[in-house]
């Protein structure tokens, strides 16, 4: 049996016998159970895994040895990776927190990554200061404009405390005064981002007049600050930027305080926005975090995933709710779309946030609009089924685009399920999903093809020289040959690189190249004098049983239908472009890969393009 691997242990900070003082101290059975329900099987303690979703337990700690090792994921180490591993914390974090916990004095760090850590020190000082500042000031005579304010918002005392609110004074050096009374270095706090320095040498308050709202790291470090201007200012927040403790879309807002209730219930419900947050928080759904403005990172889903295997994404109503959220999902899907795990969009009313939402119509109205939450792939699928009923595509590039979702965002397990769900919706059978990887050449499926009742296989090409020539290609000879003018004019449009049969094709190149010489059919066929083969097929179009084609009644009629067949194969060129384009996506996207920016204009251009074709 393989043993736990040795942690990675970037940065030796500590030396040998700290780390030792820490395994001999630490009782890691007695630890791990803080965190999981174990039970005793023979030597070893066994529960249910918490760093993936298991039914049976398959995670063992072993305390006479001093590991733990879970065979259902391969999870394993000492009770150090342990506190890693749980906590999201690096080696050096997790060794400070053990050693802390159990009173081991740690050796002294190397000077440089003293003043490094120093540093962070220093800012989370002054952030804890300033977090202690903004709520006296809160509660104090200058604070009564801000206090009249969250009670217009309808949040109360407990949820102000709980939160840690507080209000920046209308004054330019207020903070500055309470650091430098601290002994803060206030070169440190203008890299925590709480002043800036003044042209003219000293430094002024950053966040002036406005509602203060901190962030917490999950140890309970003040990282961050949002300051909500209180009435219409612009911009209506001022963010922490990056910092030495902080890198905007790591962290979430709430995560401190949200991260029981998760556990508890096994989802977090995420929001854009701090006071939405907020307000869920009082209307009682305490799983709640909010992703600080920017969007979704991958960064934000592994740390939701250390407590919860599900989420909830919530989005305005809008189209950029809608964006967001099909972004945020792309992001979410890539860590949690497995068995035991779901990732849930909610789309509120147009108009509305979660917070005036829960205002209006109640906790059990938010708890409403939950249960509805559709799962991430319906919420995928579904646009691009109604593309069909819109007519701007086919069953086939459907299907494509269904498979490729279905394979990157859910387990194998569920594909099945999926299928069915496309399959019911499209009216084929999920064998035909199954097999729509395949359908590389579409040309049979036409958008116009009866949606109710369309079924489709695999194209399989013909031998070379078997390919039946196309209607339309004879219909193009045959009129151009009594015409020869119409090839000229259609040239541009009806290329000789349109025919799929090789003879045609050569033919009608050639008679497209000498057609401005030609008056009649005779001065055509002139052209082709010295090869035979080709001058039987073009008496053999030219005679044809005009009852397989069309009968042309003049040359007006004649122009209409090359002009309906110039119009088909620049439709057909844009599809097939498009077809190739959401192939192109859809490997990346089961791949894993970023989808460019590029290619998403290209498919954006090509839709449009397409809505015109067609129009
Ligand atoms: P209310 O509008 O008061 O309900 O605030 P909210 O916190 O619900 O914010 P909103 O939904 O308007 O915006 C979502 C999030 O985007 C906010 O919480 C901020 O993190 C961020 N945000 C909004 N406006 C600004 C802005 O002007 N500047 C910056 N940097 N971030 C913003
Ligand atoms: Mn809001």
């Amino acid at each position: 049996m393989q043993a736990t691997e040795s942690p990675v242990r970037p940065s030796m900070r500590f030396d040998q016998s700290a780390l030792r003082e820490i395994h001999s101290r630490v009782d890691i059975a007695t630890f791990i159970a803080q965190y999981v329900p174990l039970r005793k099987r023979g030597n070893d303690l066994v529960g249910l895994c918490p760093f993936h979703n298991e039914k049976t337990p398959s995670f063992h700690v072993h305390p006479d040895r001093g590991f733990f090792k879970c065979f259902g994921c391969g999870v394993g180490g000492d009770v150090i990776s342990f506190v890693q591993k749980r906590e999201g914390v690096p080696f050096n974090d997790a060794v400070r927190m053990l050693a802390q916990k159990a009173g081991i004095e740690l050796e002294p760090e190397s000077p440089q990554a003293a003043r490094m850590r120093g540093e962070r020190e220093t800012i989370f000082e002054a952030n804890r200061l300033a977090a202690a500042f903004f709520a006296r000031a809160l509660a104090s005579d200058a604070g009564a404009k801000a206090r009249a304010y969250l009670e217009r918002r309808a949040f109360s005392r407990e949820t102000v405390a709980r939160f840690g609110l507080g209000y920046a004074p209308a004054s330019w050096d207020a903070l500055v005064g309470e650091l430098q009374r601290n002994a803060i270095d206030l070169h440190v706090a203008a890299k925590a981002g709480l002043v800036k320095p003044k042209e003219s040498g000293g430094f002024y308050d950053f966040y002036r007049d406005r509602l203060m709202i901190p962030t917490l790291a999950s140890t309970g470090e003040v990282i961050a600050f949002g300051g909500r201007a209180l009435g219409d200012d612009e911009p209506k927040y001022l963010n922490t930027a990056t910092t030495p403790v902080y890198t905007k879309g790591r962290h979430l807002f709430a995560l401190n305080v949200a991260r029981r209730a998760a556990q508890r219930e096994g989802a977090f419900v995420v929001v854009e926005g701090y006071l939405d947050c907020i307000a869920l928080h009082q209307a009682g759904f305490e799983n709640a975090v909010a992703s600080l403005g920017t969007s979704f990172t991958l960064e934000q889903v592994n740390e939701l995933r250390k407590y919860a295997e599900n989420v909830f994404l919530c989005f305005d109503g809008d189209a950029a709710g809608e964006a967001a959220a099909t972004k945020a999902i792309d992001i979410a899907s890539k860590v949690l779309e497995h068995a035991g795990s779901s990732v849930r969009v909610v789309l509120l009313p147009p108009g509305a946030d979660p917070d005036s939402y829960v205002r209006e119509h109640g906790s059990q109205g938010f708890q409403a609009l939950l249960k509805r939450a559709k799962p991430a792939i319906e919420f995928r699928l579904d646009p691009e089924i109604d593309r069909l009923r819109d007519g701007f595509s086919s069953p086939a590039v459907i299907a494509r685009k269904a498979e490729g979702l279905i394979r990157a965002m859910t387990s194998r397990e569920e594909w099945d399920r999926w299928r069915q769900y496309v399959a019911d919706r499209l009216k084929v059978s999920p064998d035909d999903l199954r097999n729509s990887r395949f359908l590389t050449n579409t040309a049979n499926f036409s958008p116009r093809s009866n949606v109710a009742g369309s079924r489709y296989a695999p194209v399989r090409s013909s031998p070379a020289g078997t390919v039946e020539p196309l209607s339309f290609e004879r219909e193009v000879m045959s009129i151009v040959l009594e015409e020869p003018a119409l090839a000229v004019e259609f040239a541009e449009r009806i290329r000789p690189s349109s025919f799929r049969d090789p003879r045609y094709r050569g033919i009608y190149e050639r008679i497209v190249r000498h057609a401005a010489e030609a008056a009649t059919t005779a001065d055509l066929m002139a052209f082709f004098v010295e090869d035979p083969a080709a001058l039987g097929v073009l008496a053999a179009e030219g005679s044809r049983d005009r009852s397989s084609t069309v009968r042309f009644g003049d040359s007006g009629e004649r122009r209409a239908h090359l002009e309906r067949i110039a119009q088909r194969i620049e439709r057909e060129e844009v599809e097939s472009r498009y077809r190739e384009l959401r192939g192109r996506i859809d490997e990346a996207f089961t791949a894993g890969e970023p989808i460019s920016d590029e290619l998403r204009k290209e498919s954006e251009m090509l839709v449009s393009k397409l809505r015109k074709v067609k129009a």
